[in-house]
C-alpha cells in the first residue's frame, strides 16, 4: 500500500491524473466511482480535462459503489443524482454506460446481477474510494465479510449521523443501502482512496496500520497489490 500526503487540491489532482492515464491507455476502460464529498474535486478536475480535450470518456463504462435503498434516482440525495450532477453531466460519457445500483423497484435483481455485469465489462481498471469515519468503504460497515459481493446492508448509527449533514433532517436518511462488497472492490485492478479531515484520522489509522480485521473493513486494502491512499495532514495525523 502506497501513501501520498498532500492538501486536498494536490491529492485530488494526482488522482484525476491516474484516471486520465488509465483512460488514455485504454479508451474503453471500466471505472469504479464513488460518491461523498471526498471525490468532488477529482470529478471537477476530470470534467476540466475533458473540456480541454486531454481525455475522452466516450467509450468508458462506469460502475458506482453504492446507493441508498428507498431513494429514486431523481432524489437529490440519491447517488445516481449525485453522479449526474457532479460528473456525468459535465463529460462526454454515454449515460447508458454508467451503472449506479438502484434503490427502488426491482433493485434486488440489479444488485444480484451487478458483479456479473462488472466481470462482463472486463473488470474495473481503476476504482476510487472514500472512507467512512468508522472505516467503511462503499457501504461495507464494520462486520461485513471480506468475501462479500454486492449486497443489501443496514447502515450503522454513526454512518446515518455522518451522512445526515447532507439531508434536511436525520429522520430523512435511509437506514439501508445496496453496496458492492469488499470482494467486489478488491477485484479492481487498481485502487485509489482519498481521505481528508480530522474526522477520518481514526479510520485512516486502521486502514494503514491497523490489524486486518472485518471490524475495520478498509483494512483489507492492505492486501491489495495496487492500492494508493491519498490523505491530507489531518487525516494522516494519527499515523504520523
Ligand atoms: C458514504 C459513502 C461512502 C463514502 C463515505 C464518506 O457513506 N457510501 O462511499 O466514502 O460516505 O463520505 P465523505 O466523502 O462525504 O466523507
Amino acid at each position: 500500500m502506497k501513501v501520498i500526503v498532500g492538501n486536498e487540491e494536490k491529492i485530488s489532482a494526482l488522482i484525476a491524473e491516474e484516471f486520465i492515464k488509465v483512460v488514455n491507455k485504454k479508451e474503453n476502460a471500466v471505472l469504479g466511482l464513488a460518491t461523498g464529498t471526498s471525490p468532488l474535486k477529482v470529478y471537477a478536475d476530470l470534467a476540466k480535462a475533458n473540456k480541454e480535450g486531454r481525455v475522452s470518456f466516450k467509450k468508458v463504462t462506469t460502475f458506482n459503489l453504492d446507493e441508498y435503498v428507498g431513494l429514486e434516482g431523481t432524489h437529490n440525495q440519491s447517488y445516481r443524482y449525485f453522479m449526474n450532477e457532479n460528473l456525468f453531466n459535465h463529460i462526454d460519457i454515454d449515460k447508458k454506460n454508467t451503472n449506479v445500483l438502484l434503490g427502488v423497484g426491482d433493485y434486488k435483481k440489479f444488485m444480484n446481477e451487478y458483479d456479473g455485469l462488472i466481470a462482463k465489462a472486463g473488470g474495473i481498471d481503476i476504482q476510487i474510494l472514500g472512507i467512512g469515519s468508522d472505516g467503511h468503504i462503499a457501504f461495507n460497515e464494520p462486520g461485513t465479510a471480506f468475501d462479500s459481493l454486492t449486497h443489501e446492508t443496514e447502515l450503522t448509527e454513526q454512518t446515518i449521523r455522518d451522512n445526515s449533514r447532507l439531508f434536511n433532517d436525520i429522520s430523512e436518511v435511509p437506514t439501508r443501502a445496496v453496496t458492492m462488497g469488499l470482494k467486489s472492490i478488491m477485484n479492481a485492478r487498481k485502487i485509489v482512496l482519498i481521505a481528508t479531515g480530522k474526522n477520518k484520522a481514526k479510520a485512516v489509522y486502521g486502514l494503514i496500520k491497523g490489524p486486518i480485521s472485518e471490524d475495520m473493513p478498509c483494512s483489507i486494502l492492505q492486501k491489495h497489490p495496487d492500492c494508493t491512499v491519498y490523505v491530507d495532514e489531518e487525516a494522516y495525523s494519527l499515523v504520523k
